[in-house]
């Protein structure tokens, strides 16, 4: 099934100067950007974002994360998008990421972990348009 996701390179992976090996991996794997753009995202973009997370102790830290540089983010579209970008990431936490996977390959701890992927139809929904009007997406 042709599916969409939303994921983010995080100004962890933007500062390490892995944004064009990371989005190599998305299209070797089969996902096409459909939408692309680079942002700085407020701390209050951040929550918003987050907001599903506003309960863990983590949250404020995560946020100030986010808001730390500049992000990319993407819609990325193929056959089963929000399963595969998952595949590719890994773990949430790059110790526990597979071999291969971008977390492993990138990430510096749970938190600091190079990358973002919606984990459903329902939060892909929400979080593609987040960051990006029907307008700004070409798939
Ligand atoms: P992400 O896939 O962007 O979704 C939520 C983020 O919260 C996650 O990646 C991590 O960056 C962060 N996160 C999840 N669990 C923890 C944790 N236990 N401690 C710190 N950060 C976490």
């Amino acid at each position: 099934m042709i599916e969409r996701t939303l994921a983010i390179i995080k100004p962890d992976a933007v500062r390490k100067r892995v944004i064009g090996e990371i989005i190599n991996r998305y299209e070797q794997a089969g996902l096409t950007p459909v939408a692309i753009k680079m942002i700085h995202m407020s701390k209050s973009v951040a929550e918003g974002f987050y907001a599903v997370h506003k309960a863990r102790p983590f949250f404020d830290s995560l946020c100030t994360f986010m808001s730390s540089g500049p992000s990319v983010v993407l819609v990325l579209q193929g056959d089963n998008a929000i399963k595969k970008n998952r595949e590719l990431m890994g773990a949430t936490d790059p110790a526990k990421a597979e071999p291969g996977t971008i977390r492993h390959a990138h990430g510096t701890n749970i938190e600091f972990n190079a990358v973002h992927g919606s984990d459903s139809p329902e939060t892909a929904g929400f979080e593609i348009g987040y960051f990006f009007p029907g307008m700004e997406i070409f798939g």
